[in-house]
């Protein structure tokens, strides 16, 4: 808690003193939940960024069907990670981190969707099995255990702002999308104009959450399972990515030359 002395030497206390600010810069400890969360997730965060699909799609390797069911996914998960969000806006234990105009992407996503497969793309779109189980996971905390909401809301909108606009130039370039950004609005956070400001902010609001350690904990463990519900949709866009490039490789008449390269 902030004492006497503190506030004599300027520092102020947030949440009982859990994040503090000292002289402009804010002094993080191990229990707070960003710091938490960001220890907590290192392992599983190399092991996303070592997994073969999201090594393909850096690499560019990625073939426009793969990228727009990619999409697909996105716009389910996040409906109903911010069908959930609007529901807890007032739950104390969220309601410091709904940002719905600066974060929220289904409608983002939407247009996209709507780009690449045209007005009635609603009915050209199913929910897969991996992102199935992803969505019933978000849709079970947000009724039962909306302290948990934060886990997948951290593991979404922080990955999508740290890596967004290298993601989108990839995109951009693998896709032949248009620069003037159709299909692209899913990287586009029009109401943050600094992503590195912005994570300063959400980490603060993280920290400001009223939440024991033991719920922390919870918090971690539940960041842990939401980046492997994403790998498990990475696993499932990359085998469907081989049936798709077995097809062209297949369809490929042989006259050696290059086979088989989705990035050309
Ligand atoms: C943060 C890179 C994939 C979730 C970061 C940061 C980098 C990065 C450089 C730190 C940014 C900063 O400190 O300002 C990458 C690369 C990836 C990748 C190169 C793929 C090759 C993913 C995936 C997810 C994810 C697949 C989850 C679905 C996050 C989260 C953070 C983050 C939640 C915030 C960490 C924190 O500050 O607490 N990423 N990332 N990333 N990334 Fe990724």
């Amino acid at each position: 808690a902030t004492t006497t002395e503190d506030a004599a030497n300027g520092k102020s206390a947030v949440n009982g003193g859990s994040t503090y600010e000292e002289g402009g810069v804010t002094i993080l400890r191990p229990t707070d939940l960003s710091e938490m969360l960001a220890a907590g997730t290192k392992e599983v965060h190399e092991k996303a960024e070592n997994t073969q699909f999201v090594k393909d799609f850096l690499r560019g390797r990625i073939s426009k069907e793969i990228f727009k069911l990619g999409h697909v996914a996105l716009y389910f998960t996040y409906s109903a990670l911010e069908e959930e969000i609007e529901r807890n806006k007032d739950h104390p234990q969220f309601a410091p981190l709904y940002f719905p105009n600066e974060l929220h992407r289904r409608d983002a996503l939407a247009r996209d969707l709507e780009y690449f497969y045209g007005h009635d793309w609603q009915s050209q779109t199913v929910c897969s099995p991996a992102t199935r189980r992803y969505v019933e996971r978000i849709h079970q905390l947000g009724r039962e255990e909306p302290a948990l909401l934060v886990a997948h809301a951290y593991t979404r909108y922080m990955g999508d702002l740290s890596g967004g606009q290298v993601l989108r130039k990839v995109a951009q370039r693998a896709m032949k999308l248009p620069s003037t950004g159709e299909g692209l609005n899913f990287y586009q956070f029009d109401g943050i104009h600094n992503a590195k400001a912005f994570k300063q902010l959400y980490r603060s609001r993280m920290n400001e959450l009223e939440l024991d350690v033991k719920t922390k904990e919870k918090v971690v463990e539940e960041a842990n399972r939401a980046f492997h519900c994403n790998m498990e949709v990475f696993g499932e866009l990359e085998e469907v990515g081989k049936t798709i490039q077995e097809d062209v490789m297949d369809s490929t008449p042989l006259r050696g030359e290059t086979q088989g390269d989705v990035s050309q």
